[in-house]
């Protein structure tokens, strides 16, 4: 299945990932698993879903593979303290202080004061994964990237070594740690005898980045779709810029244009957060065919996509596409009442 547009082949991918500071935090490779009653219902093409709910620690998702090398980074630096923040319900941050305690690391997190941050889903995982939390008054951005810098110099002036979780470093390093999901894609198709035409993800940043990365450095015919779940205008410059820089870690040689790049907002709804009739949908619908649970704020949003593009016939029904599943279930518990 190597292809002659390829620039490496899968070992030569897989070295090179290898030799960067990483941790073992999850179970890895995760599952590739058909989906036949959500094919058959959407009357669409064969669906594949890669499980990266699967992942193993602290209820799965896509974080445990982009933890793997920034908190290997960290532990390589000699950190012995993880700072991190994000939204109240962060999947991100649930994973990076279950990530912590699992390596003895104390973790101070600073989350956004909003109307999801009462002590249920992801923060009630926090509190039990023995987190230092704060609520703070700033949104995801730069207002709170200075809120984690500051604590950092507070921490290092009582002594301890912290690292501080945040883009750009952090979104290279998932763009890494998701060229390393396309090699075990490429693997896994190999075993299944298929050919993936297309893999959709709920991504704006790293995990599509990633996706390019692989499966243009693999040569493969996989061509990555990212749905996002957050309005950003400069979303096509994040991840190509993701990309470029994660080619330059693992010293490949290939340029992500922006062209290369196709990541929709179509699908983002009211706002990032809060769920849409579309992703209501999607939750039940694959909860319903395949037993397998999507979460509020990325993996439904994602699938909603998919779902409208198989309708509108996008997609055509001898297609093969992968949907990847990256995670976020617990805070289906934080959105009992809208989901119900
Ligand atoms: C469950 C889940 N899916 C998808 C994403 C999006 O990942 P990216 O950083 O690649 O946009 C996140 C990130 O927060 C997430 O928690």
């Amino acid at each position: 299945m190597s292809s002659s547009n390829a620039t490496v082949t899968r070992q030569e991918l897989c070295e090179k990932i290898g030799q960067l500071p990483q941790v073992d935090i999850g179970h890895f490779p995760t599952p590739l698993e058909e989906c036949p009653r959500l094919s058959e219902v959407l009357g669409g093409p064969r669906i594949f879903m890669k499980r990266e709910d699967c992942s193993g620690l602290a209820f799965g998702g896509n974080k445990v593979r982009q933890l793997t090398f920034t908190i290997g980074e960290a532990v390589h630096q000699g950190a012995d303290t993880i700072v991190h923040g994000a939204a109240s319900q962060s999947n991100h941050c649930r994973q990076a202080a279950a990530a912590a305690a699992r390596l003895g690391l104390r973790c101070y997190l600073r989350l956004s004061r909003d109307d999801k941050s009462m002590p249920q889903g992801n923060l009630l995982l926090d509190h039990l994964a023995g987190a230092e939390i704060e609520l703070v008054d700033a949104f995801l951005g730069p207002k709170l990237d200075a809120i984690k810098y500051a604590l950092a110099e507070e921490l290092k002036a009582e002594g301890l070594k912290p690292y501080v979780i945040a883009s750009p470093r952090s979104t290279a390093l998932a763009a890494v740690a998701f060229a390393w999901c396309v090699a075990e894609i490429h693997k896994q198709q190999e075993a299944m005898q298929i050919q993936a035409d297309r893999i959709y993800a709920a991504s704006a940043g790293g995990t599509l980045a990633g996706l390019i990365l692989g499966s243009k450095s693999l040569g493969m015919k996989l061509k990555p779709v990212g749905i996002a779940p957050i309005d950003w205008d400069d979303r096509i410059e994040r991840v190509r810029k993701a990309g470029n820089e994660a080619a330059r870690i693992l010293d490949l040689d290939i340029e992500i244009t922006d062209d290369a790049v196709c990541c929709t907002n179509a699908y983002v709804g009211e706002a990032y957060g809060v769920v849409s009739p579309e992703s209501v949908e999607a939750i039940r619908l694959v909860a319903r065919t395949e037993g397998i649970f999507l979460d509020p704020v990325y993996t439904s949003k994602a699938m909603a996509g998919l779902i409208d593009h198989i309708r509108r016939g996008e997609i055509a029904s001898n297609e093969t596409v992968i949907f990847l599943h990256t995670g976020g279930t617990p805070a289906l518990f934080a959105y009992d009442e809208e989901l119900l």
